[in-house]
């Protein structure tokens, strides 16, 4: 069933990462790694981290603030903000409602949303419902991760992939036909042991023994994880582009979960989309989760890298397992 009103589009965007950088060479000082390995393996040449103190909502807040600028539209004309972070300021209260009140979105309802590095494309797909049925005019929809906190600055397998950052868009009413033209949303828990932070939940609450065996940091089964994203990042691409009858061909812009060079090189060979047609920062800021779309699509937007009218793909897979896609028509975003 569709209801489908009018259209929903992004108005603006924004990001921030941090102003402190890890390069490859800083890791080689502490874990057993060169950033011979590191670039051929990931494409990764640094990544941003926060300054101790700093927690999502700060990056959030910066990437907000551009966007709502990005927009033309103020704080106050904002129904609805929808964070995805897996790393938000503390467990509860909301990210999102800390973010409501430091922006000054006082008309606005204001939740977190978790699906790891799909999580944007997952809250881009809430908020295109309440726009596209008329419920709400304008959605503030971050991403957000300050990975660099679930860190084992030990283990060399996880601890160069991961960067720190956040990225947003403001989404409005556009004409039907335009923006967001479809998107799709997939999970399989059965993948759920693949990569996780065992600890600091209901399952095993923090204890001295959790902390003792640093179970509050990232564990992946990265090869594992790598297969899954080469096949899903291709699948649920074309069934975005399928559901408004594109196909690869019609992309302007391809937008992949910035996680890993050669993941997205794969992915892109499948699809045959040609290189020119790809987004890619992965270089300058390793995997940012929730926060790694959002901020390439600004890059992009603001690089002149998008015209109206392009077809854009973003397509993004992570924990959970979780993967999600979506089909946009670019509209002109407001200075
Ligand atoms: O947003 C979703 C999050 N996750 C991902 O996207 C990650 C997906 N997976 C990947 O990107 C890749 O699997 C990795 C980059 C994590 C690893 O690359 P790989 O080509 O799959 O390497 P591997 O895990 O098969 O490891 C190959 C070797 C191993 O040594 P042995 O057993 O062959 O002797 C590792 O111990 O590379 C070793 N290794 C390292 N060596 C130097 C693992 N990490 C490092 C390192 N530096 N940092």
């Amino acid at each position: 069933m569709s209801i489908e009103l009018r259209g929903a589009g992004i108005l603006g965007t924004g990001s921030y990462t941090p102003e402190k950088i890890l390069t490859n060479f800083d890791f080689e000082k502490f874990v057993d790694t060169t950033d011979e390995w590191i670039v051929t393996r990931t494409g990764i040449r640094q990544r941003h981290i926060a300054e101790e103190g700093m927690a999502a909502s700060d990056l959030a807040c910066n990437a907000a603030t551009r966007a709502l600028e990005s927009a033309g539209i103020g704080a106050e004309k904002i129904d609805l903000i929808i964070c995805a972070t897996i790393t938000g300021d503390m467990p509860f209260p909301s990210t999102s409602c800390i973010l409501q009140n430091r922006i000054g979105a006082v008309g606005a309802g204001a939740f977190d949303l978790q699906a790891g590095c799909s999580g944007w494309v997952y809250a881009l797909t809430v908020a295109t419902q309440f726009i596209k049925t008329g419920i709400y005019n304008h959605i503030l929809v971050v991403g957000v991760d300050v990975l660099s906190r679930l860190t084992d600055f030990t283990d060399r397998s996880t601890c160069v992939l991961f960067g720190d950052g956040a990225g947003a868009a403001v989404l409005g009413p556009v004409a039907k036909g335009e923006g967001v033209l479809a998107t799709c949303l997939g999970a399989d828990g059965s993948g759920a042991e693949l990569l996780k932070v065992e600890a600091g939940g209901s399952r095993l609450p923090a204890s001295e023994e959790t902390v003792k065996n640093r179970r509050h940091y990232i564990k992946m089964e990265g090869r594992e994880v790598y297969k899954f994203a080469v096949k899903i990042m291709v699948e649920a691409s074309i069934k975005a582009l399928g559901e408004c009858s594109l196909t690869p061909e019609d992309v302007d812009l391809f937008i992949p979960h910035q996680a890993n060079e050669r993941i997205i090189d794969a992915a892109r060979d499948r699809l045959k989309i040609p290189a020119e047609k790809v987004f890619k920062n992965v270089a300058n800021y390793g995997n940012t989760s929730a926060a790694s779309i959002p901020i390439a699509l600004d890059e992009a937007h603001r690089s002149g890298r998008i015209k109206a009218g392009d077809v854009v793909v973003a397509v993004g897979f992570g924990a959970g397992l979780t993967w999600a896609s979506a089909a946009l028509k670019w509209v002109v975003p407001a200075k």
